[in-house]
């Protein structure tokens, strides 16, 4: 079998991971609702990485693109990202996946306590995933981020311009984190405001 054919059917258990773990998003957001109390979540959006995609990505690591670099080594086939209003729904959304999902879910990076140097803000979960496919069983991962609408705002601004790795001043990095600073305080500021006026 081709790279092209394994790509598509690793994909295609990756996709069914994604959809279950997007189940249970859906199934808490309604447990919610039946409360009448907010939604923590403001959007959830889904992708697959495609062919092309990871084939930059293995030469960006520089690994060889085979299917098993692939599995042991990218672990964001499935990606699954979570936008919330405030920034202490992240965490409350965390829980709530994790105890769903029990021991499969893992915090791997905490960019929220810890925003990476260039100002990154986001928390990283990883889900792992026993399926039956094909005759045998295998484990996929499942990136989930999920990140407030402000560090939203400052990631996609961010990534068009300096991720994909454009020629990046020091002048413009900084510029950047100041951005990420003058949101981080936005954050404290609505959720100071939200508490004041006693909602949730
Ligand atoms: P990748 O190889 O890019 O996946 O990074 P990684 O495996 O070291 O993991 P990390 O948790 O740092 O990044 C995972 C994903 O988070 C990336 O694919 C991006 O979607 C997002 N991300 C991480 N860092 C940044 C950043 O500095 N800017 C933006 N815009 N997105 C980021
Ligand atoms: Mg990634």
């Amino acid at each position: 079998m081709g790279i092209a054919q394994e790509y598509a059917e690793y994909a295609t258990m990756c996709e069914r991971a994604m959809e279950h773990v997007k189940t249970s998003i859906y199934d808490y957001l309604a447990e919610i609702e039946l409360t009448g109390a907010r939604s923590p979540i403001d959007s959830v959006e889904s992708r697959v990485k495609s062919y092309e995609s990871i084939r930059e990505k293995c030469q960006k690591k520089k690994i060889r693109f085979t299917i098993d670099n692939i599995r042991n080594n990218i672990h964001d086939v499935a990606g699954i990202r979570i936008v919330t209003l405030f920034e202490d729904d992240i965490f409350k959304v965390a829980e709530a996946i994790k105890t769903r999902l029990r021991l499969n879910t893992i915090i791997i990076k905490d960019y929220v306590s810890e925003p990476k140097d260039n100002g990154y803000r986001s928390l990283h979960l990883l889900v792992q995933r026993e399926l039956y496919f094909n005759g045998q069983t295998s484990t996929v991962s499942v990136e989930i981020q999920i990140r407030s609408k402000a560090m939203d705002l400052w990631a996609s601004i961010e990534h068009g311009i300096s991720y994909k790795g454009n020629n990046v001043t020091p002048e413009i990095k900084n510029q950047f984190k100041e951005l990420a600073n003058f949101l981080a305080q936005f954050d404290a500021n609505a959720i100071t405001l939200r508490d004041s006026t006693n909602t949730n």
